[in-house]
């Protein structure tokens, strides 16, 4: 609404006025703002409990004498590095800010108002607002067991067709699918639609699960040109804040994705941090392990607890709390603990906890238990 009264409704372009905006967890910031907390565990965001590498930090502070100067716009730095980590040439990656913009980006090359957009029930909230900036139909096919249901999304894919979003593992229900479940998919989708392999927990289920159970989607490039792998730093790597992600494919389609790009879209603290915390597999070790303990620990108070969870091979996990979820997370707020209720995912009965530390998974299971003690 404008001062006189005149909205801009008929003069927006008709596919905004239904976007559902993304919801994000809850800022500390905020919780400490409204509820006047200082002691908060934020388990909203599957953000790093362990922060980001210290070289990644001493990366940015070398970095800082450049500011006033723009970053490199071809990311070369950045490119060189994870071309040689990935087995993969400079000319198939696409830097991000964050992986949501290359996820987007994808969208606004390939699809618009007369195309259509699939991905599934339960998966990652930016697939459908993708696919709803660019005008085109989101396409929800039904989840099996709260994960992807690979040969129904073969099957809905018609002349229409033209994106293919799957996240392995998926966000919000980490859920996984195995390498012949992917491969049977890849190998029966018609070239011209593009896959965007969404690997953003890539890491985590690594390190939970064999090579024939979890598929690098990397490896899958040279036989599938329309193969996209999308990854970020925001998650094992601690760079949440500094939005860089990347995205692997055939040079082709990499290059559309340059050319749609803003020029500097990836600030220098980032790129220089990113570099950095790639060489660091130490950290990111550390960072596995931890989450392994921390899984272990929040599954173990669950099954105390008798709540079910969705089996989850990320740093997080749908937990079943029933009708009461909702007042469950309000309760657990002003305990000082940030979860992320996933309602808008038509999870009504869940809410996502990201593995944090032993101290605030510690923190949040005894919020949890006094609650339903309370509760019930
Ligand atoms: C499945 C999935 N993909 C992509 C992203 C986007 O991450 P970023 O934009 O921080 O790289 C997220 C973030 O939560 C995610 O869960």
């Amino acid at each position: 609404m404008t001062d006189n009264n005149r909205t801009f409704c008929d003069v927006v372009q008709p596919q905004i006025l239904g976007i559902n905006p993304y919801v994000p967890g809850k800022p500390v910031s905020e919780l400490q703002r409204e509820l006047g907390l200082t002691y908060i565990s934020k388990l909203a965001s599957n953000e790093n409990p362990l922060g980001a590498s210290p070289k990644a930090i001493e990366a940015i502070q070398n970095a800082l004498t450049e500011i006033a100067r723009y970053p490199d716009g071809g990311a070369y730095a950045l490119k060189s590095t994870l071309a040689k980590c990935l087995d993969v040439s400079v000319e198939q990656l696409a830097i991000g800010n964050g992986s949501n913009e290359l996820l987007e980006l994808v969208a606004r090359v390939f699809a618009g108002s007369a195309d259509e957009i699939i991905y599934s029930q339960y998966g990652f909230a930016v697939y459908p607002i993708s696919a709803q900036i660019v005008g085109a139909t989101g396409v929800e096919i039904p989840a099996v067991q709260y994960g992807h249901d690979l040969p129904a999304m073969l099957a809905a894919i018609t002349s229409k067709t033209k994106i293919v979003y799957l996240a392995n593992p998926n966000n919000p229900t980490g859920t996984l699918f195995n390498r012949t479940a992917l491969e049977t998919f890849l190998s029966q989708v018609p070239r011209e639609v593009v896959v965007v392999l969404d690997e953003a927990y890539v890491e985590y289920a690594q390190a939970q699960q064999t090579e024939s159970d979890y598929p690098n989607g990397i490896d899958y490039l040279t036989i599938y040109p329309n193969l996209l792998v999308s990854r970020t730093f925001s998650k094992a790597h601690g760079l949440a804040s500094l939005r860089v992600g990347y995205l692997v494919g055939c040079t082709e389609i990499i290059q559309y994705i340059n050319q749609v790009r803003a020029p500097f879209n990836v600030n220098a603290l980032a790129l220089a941090a990113a570099e950095a915390a790639l060489k660091d597999t130490g950290f990111v070790e550390k960072v596995i392990t931890l989450n392994q303990q921390g899984m272990r620990q929040i599954l173990e108070a669950l099954s105390q607890l008798n709540i079910e969870h969705i089996p989850s091979v990320g740093n997080f996990v749908c937990i079943n709390l029933g009708e009461k979820a909702l007042e469950i997370n309000e309760r657990l707020l002003h305990e000082g603990v940030i979860v992320r209720p996933v309602a808008n995912y038509g999870l009504t009965d869940f809410l996502r906890v990201s593995i944090g530390t032993q101290v605030e998974n510690q923190h949040f299971i005894d919020a949890l238990k006094s609650i339903l003690q309370d509760i019930t």
